[in-house]
C-alpha cells in the first residue's frame, strides 16, 4: 500500500477500477470492514484520510478530531487497501475553490436539525473527492444512515456514474456502533453509551413481536443520562413512515460532550433480522 499526498500520486498507482473509502481518518474495525468490502470488488482500492473542515460546525470538534497517519496506515493496509489518500487542505480546497454542492432539504432534517451545514460539507467534499480519485464505487458505512442516503441521492441526481454501496454497521461486544467519536468517552460514559444499542434492540424485539408504529416501537427506551436529540421513525429511504415497508430508526443523543448516532433498518420481509443483528455478542 503507498500513502499518497497528491491526486496525481493516486491515479499513478490506479489499475483498473477504483473502489472508494471515503474516511476521515481515526481509523477502527468499522472502517476496515468497509475497505474489506472494498476489496472484494477487484481494481484498486483508495481509502481518503482527510478530517474535512466544511463539515463541522464553528463549536464542533474539528480541532480535536484524533488525527493518526500511521495507525491509519497500518489499518488500511492490513484490511487491503492499495493507496491511502492524505491529501492536505490545499489540494481539496484550493484558493479560488467555490462551489457547494447542496443535497436538499433532507440535509435540514434529522441530524441537520442541530448540524446546518454539515451535509453540504460532506456532500462538497465527497463530490471533490470523487473529482480526484475517480471511482467507479464508494463505499459508505450504515452506521451514518443519512449521510449514506443522501450520498446515494447526490450521485443518481448529479450522474456522477459512482455506485454507492451500502455496508454494515459494526459493533462493539455490547452492541455500541463503532466510531471513531467512542475514544472520546470515558468508562462511566462508555457504560451509559450502551443503552443507545440498547434502546435499537428493544425497539428491534417490539418490531419481531408485531409492533409496527411509533407507539409499539419506542414504549419504554431507557435513555436516561443521555441528552437525547432525536429518536424518529422513517420510512427507509428518510421518507415518511409507512407501517407496511422498510423502516428505519435513527437516534442522534449526547454522552457528555460526546454526540453518538445509530439506527436500525426493520424490514417486513425479515421480521427478526435487526434484532439478531442488535443482539449482545460474548466479548472476544
Ligand atoms: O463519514 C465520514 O467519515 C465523512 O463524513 C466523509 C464521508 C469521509 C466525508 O468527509
Amino acid at each position: 500500500m503507498i500513502v499518497a499526498r497528491s491526486a496525481e500520486e493516486v491515479r499513478a498507482a490506479v489499475a483498473g477500477p477504483v473502489a472508494f473509502v471515503p474516511t476521515m481518518g481515526a481509523l477502527h474495525e468499522g472502517h476496515a470492514s468497509l475497505i474489506r468490502i472494498a476489496a472484494g470488488y477487484g481494481g484498486t482500492v483508495v481509502v481518503s484520510d482527510f478530517v474535512n473542515p466544511t463539515q463541522f460546525g464553528p463549536h464542533e470538534d474539528f480541532e480535536r478530531y484524533p488525527r493518526d497517519l500511521d495507525g491509519d496506515a497500518a489499518i488500511a493496509a492490513a484490511a487491503g487497501a492499495d493507496v491511502l489518500y492524505a491529501p492536505e487542505v490545499a489540494e481539496v480546497y484550493p484558493e479560488g475553490f467555490a462551489t457547494t454542492v447542496d443535497p436538499g432539504p433532507l440535509a435540514d432534517q434529522l441530524c441537520g436539525r442541530s448540524r446546518p451545514g454539515h451535509f453540504a460539507g460532506v456532500a462538497t467534499v465527497v463530490v471533490r473527492l470523487y473529482g480526484l480519485v475517480r471511482p467507479t464505487r464508494a463505499v459508505f458505512g450504515r452506521k451514518d444512515y443519512q449521510q449514506l442516503v443522501l450520498m446515494q441521492r447526490v450521485a443518481r441526481d448529479l450522474a456522477l456514474g459512482v455506485e454507492v454501496v451500502p455496508a454494515p454497521t459494526i459493533r462493539e461486544a455490547d452492541g455500541l456502533a463503532m466510531s471513531s467519536r467512542n475514544r472520546y468517552l470515558d468508562a462511566d460514559e462508555r457504560r451509559l453509551a450502551a443503552r443507545v444499542p440498547a434502546a435499537l434492540r428493544a425497539a428491534a424485539e417490539a418490531y419481531a413481536d408485531g409492533a409496527r408504529d411509533a407507539d409499539g416501537l419506542l414504549a419504554a427506551p431507557d435513555l436516561e443520562g443521555l441528552e437525547l436529540e432525536y429518536l424518529e421513525l422513517r420510512a427507509a429511504d428518510l421518507g415518511p413512515h409507512d407501517p407496511d415497508r422498510a423502516a428505519v430508526l435513527l437516534i442522534a443523543c449526547r454522552v457528555g460532550a460526546t454526540r453518538l448516532i445509530d439506527n436500525v433498518v426493520l424490514d417486513p420481509a425479515h421480521p427478526d433480522r435487526a434484532a439478531l443483528e442488535l443482539a449482545a455478542k460474548e466479548p472476544a
